[in-house]
């Protein structure tokens, strides 16, 4: 055990030991029954005395927080110490640095409903706050055995750092499944990322400088704005209506606020859900093209759609260089694998890879492996079908169980595609004051304000995933929020 000891200090060295040691066991990272080393063993790793040790367990043993068993040695106790953990010196005092880096962060995150739900303690939670699909239909045993294989097959090289934009038969893998939704691309086009967030996270700050300026819609991803807030962006939004982006207003914004770069999620939005117009998407490419502006397109969930007319990505109908594509397999598939992709054409594409070295060098080649292994296999189709077809039930058991249950006066548009529903509470209610009558009556929901550049619009909306629960029990978590909207009516 490594611990630091200062022979310099004026702290005998038995207490330097005990505080250590006692700071571990209370943070948790020394977790009950651990092993201590022994005595004699750690004294000659620090080239101290015996005694000094002993002296130190003794003291951490007088308050309950290591127990000897004799002939075995010294042991973390397995019960909450009640003895206060005090730092070298007295109360805690972290350096002034530290201080910098929280308040980044505090502005960064605007929190969430998470936690609230379970802290009610109801029985039986009915969660409709969360941004992914239903863990219980993930293709866990396909995976495993697509892993399995996979190290049969590959060995050791499966474990490698791999190549830096992505293994490349997935990466011809997902040329193949955005061919088949009209988007024609290459892998040489594809760079693997960890996840869509990173690859948002890459494109962002290799287009931007920490004060520039980026367009996002109003409202849009929390996660977004969380990550373009702690990049010291200066955010701009535009409205979204049925149709999606409200183009009609882009043009003065581009020539007022020159943003570096447009992020837009043309289909199935989040939060909204609406999809972005066919002739909106021509008009946003013009205006981006006529004032050399990049639009950042993420598609989430483009293959999530349940009925309606597909519209063709904006990549798709970008002539060359002037859209950069997202997408992932979180929503579709399992959030766990961490796999998302950027397609970008032209020198842009060369910047990316070599950012992507500088962040993290590769994604997981492993994890790559089995997902091509798995997708190939044609299982990843057959699963999408099936998610549609009980996620499209799913919307329709919401929709009905909102017409039930809630106020005429809630505005609800069902989306044709994806994971949420965005409604808007009749005139005067607060969806911040609803959530704790809500999460008392079992159920949540993700409350409008998080969505919106400004942090103060939306208000009366809230989000509401209509693809995590079973068609029962979105109908009693429905009836639950109608409850709640009655108390605080
Ligand atoms: C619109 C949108 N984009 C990107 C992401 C990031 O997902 P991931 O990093 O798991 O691909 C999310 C996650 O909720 C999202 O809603």
């Amino acid at each position: 055990m490594r611990i630091p000891v200062n022979r310099e200090s004026k702290a005998p060295l038995f207490r330097q030991i005990e505080l250590y040691l006692r700071q571990g066991i209370i943070a948790g990272s020394l977790a009950p029954s651990t092993r201590l080393p022994a005595t004699r063993q750690l004294a000659a790793e620090l080239g101290i005395n015996r005694i000094t040790v002993e002296n130190a367990y003794a003291a951490l043993e007088a308050d309950g927080l290591v127990l000897t068993r004799v002939g075995s040695g010294t042991y973390v106790a397995g019960q909450e110490p009640d003895a206060p953990c005090p730092l070298e010196g007295g109360s805690p005092s972290w350096p002034l640095w530290q201080e910098g880096a929280q308040a980044r962060m505090a502005a960064a995150q605007n929190g969430g409903p998470a936690g609230m739900l379970r802290a009610a303690g109801h029985p039986h939670p009915i969660c409709f706050s969360a941004g992914i699909s239903d863990s219980r239909l993930f293709p866990a045993d396909d995976f495993r055995r697509a892993l399995q294989a996979v190290m049969r097959r590959d060995g050791i090289s499966a474990l490698d750092y791999g190549e830096c934009a992505g293994y490349a038969p997935l990466r011809s893998t997902i040329a193949h499944v955005l061919a088949s939704q009209g988007l024609r691309t290459r892998a040489e086009s594809i760079l693997v990322t960890a996840g869509s967030q990173q690859a948002i996270s890459l494109v962002s700050q290799l287009l931007l400088r920490p004060g520039d300026t980026i367009l996002v819609e109003s409202p849009t991803h929390a996660g977004a704005l969380d990550l373009f807030r702690a990049l010291g962006f200066q955010i701009v939004g535009i409205p979204v209506d049925e149709q999606g982006m409200e183009t009609g207003r882009l043009e003065k914004l581009l020539q007022r606020r020159h943003p570096r770069l447009i992020y837009t999620i043309p289909n199935f939005h989040n939060p909204t859900g609406a999809c972005l117009g066919g002739s909106r998407r021509r008009d946003l490419l013009a205006l981006a093209d006529r004032y050399n502006t990049p639009i950042l397109e993420d598609d989430f969930v483009g293959d999530l759609r349940y009925d309606g007319r597909a519209q063709p990505a904006l990549k798709a109908l970008d002539p060359g260089g002037r859209v950069i594509h997202v997408g992932t397999f979180s929503k579709m598939l399992m959030p766990g694998l961490r796999i998302g992709f950027i397609v970008a054409d032209g020198p842009v594409y060369d910047s990316l890879v070599g950012f992507k070295r500088v962040n993290d060098l590769a994604t997981s080649t492993l994890i790559q492996r089995g997902l091509e292994a798995y997708v190939t296999v044609g299982r990843y189709q057959a699963h999408l079908r099936r998610c549609c077809r009980i996620f499209r039930q799913r919307r329709d058991a919401m929709a009905e169980a909102i017409d039930a249950h809630l106020p005429a006066s809630v505005r609800v548009s069902p989306p044709h595609g994806g994971l949420f529903m965005w409604l808007r509470l009749p005139e005067g209610l607060s969806s911040v004051e609803l959530l704790p009558l809500a999460c008392a009556e079992g159920v949540d929901f993700a409350p409008g304000r998080a969505f919106f550049p400004d942090g103060a619009a939306g208000g009366d909306c809230m989000r509401l995933n209509f693809v995590l629960q079973s068609p029962e029990d979105i109908a009693e978590g429905i009836r639950r929020l109608g409850a709640a909207i009655g108390r605080l009516r």
